[in-house]
């Protein structure tokens, strides 16, 4: 049900092994939920505390074969499927002028299509009874960077899934929505974030002045799927420490000089 409690919920967590899909199926098993982790990496001790509760597949979720699996399998061991996370995603890129076409089609099939195809099985194991679809998005499906054009068109593409899915699912009782994170502390950006000078001029752009931690998008995820959010469908949710608000350059030395001048008149 669209309106499931978090210790009844069987969900499915995509990308369950690592960064904020685990904070994710932590956080779901911590509140009593039964999980299905879907992923192509090995899940080294995620779950252990929640015997029978967690059930670790392994997921590709760009073949279609594998998520029809998995959905099925949490109909057939556990009688229904409540919610489901999309949360895996990779990113590989390249200047533009150098960007080959495989590595375009490795990280968009992952970013995009995974998600197509997730919803898609999801969607049919939740027709009867309704549901909760979360996406992770990101701040990068607004903001483009360097090099991240496929990632970036990519997550852009997952916002207006998003919104279709929410607006063909609703008549089944299904609400689909996405969180954007913005710079996130898990193996995915470890490069960057140990990166002194990198992050320090970050750091200037994020007005909480740190990166974010995968338990912070995991709560925001665990909100939409939830009951508290029974009427939210078709949103996105930032998630990024006010750097959203900081595109516009920092004009307070600037204003400060105005202030300044109108003293003087
Ligand atoms: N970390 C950030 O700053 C940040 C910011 C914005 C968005 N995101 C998004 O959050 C999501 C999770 O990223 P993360 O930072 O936790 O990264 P992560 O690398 O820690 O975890 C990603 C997981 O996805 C899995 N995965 C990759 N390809 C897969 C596939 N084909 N099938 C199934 N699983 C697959 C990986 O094995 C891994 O376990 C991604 O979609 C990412 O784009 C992350």
């Amino acid at each position: 049900m669209a309106g499931t409690r978090e210790d009844q919920m069987v969900a499915i967590v995509t990308g369950a092994a690592s960064g904020i899909g685990r904070s994710v199926t932590e956080m779901l098993l911590a509140r009593g939920a039964t999980v299905i982790g879907a992923d192509v990496s090995p899940f080294s001790g995620v779950g252990v505390g929640s015997p029978g509760r967690f059930v670790g597949r392994r997921v590709d979720v760009t073949v279609e074969e594998d998520l029809r699996a998995a959905t099925g399998a949490a109909l057939e061991e556990f009688g229904r499927l409540d919610a489901a996370f999309n949360v895996a995603g990779v990113s590989r890129g390249a200047p533009l002028m150098d960007l080959d076409e495989d590595v375009w089609d490795f990280t968009v099939d992952r970013v995009l299509k995974g998600v197509f195809l997730s919803i898609k099985h999801e969607a049919r194991a939740m027709r009867e009874t309704g549901g909760a679809i979360v996406n992770v998005s990101s701040i990068n499906s607004r903001v483009p960077m360097y090099t991240g054009a496929a990632y970036a068109s990519g997550k852009a593409g997952v916002e207006m899934l998003t919104r279709s899915a929410a607006l063909e699912l609703a008549p089944y009782g299904i609400r689909v929505n996405a969180v954007q994170p913005g710079l996130i502390d898990t193996p995915l950006t470890q490069r960057r974030i140990t990166d002194h000078a990198l992050m320090e001029d970050w750091r200037r752009r994020i007005p909480l002045d740190r990166p974010g931690k995968p338990a912070e998008v995991a709560s925001a995820c665990l909100f939409l799927a939830g009951e508290s959010a029974s009427y939210i469908t078709g949103a996105s949710l930032i998630v990024d420490g006010g750097w959203d608000l900081t595109s516009y350059p920092d004009l307070r030395s600037a204003a400060s000089s105005t202030d300044r001048a109108k003293a003087l008149d």
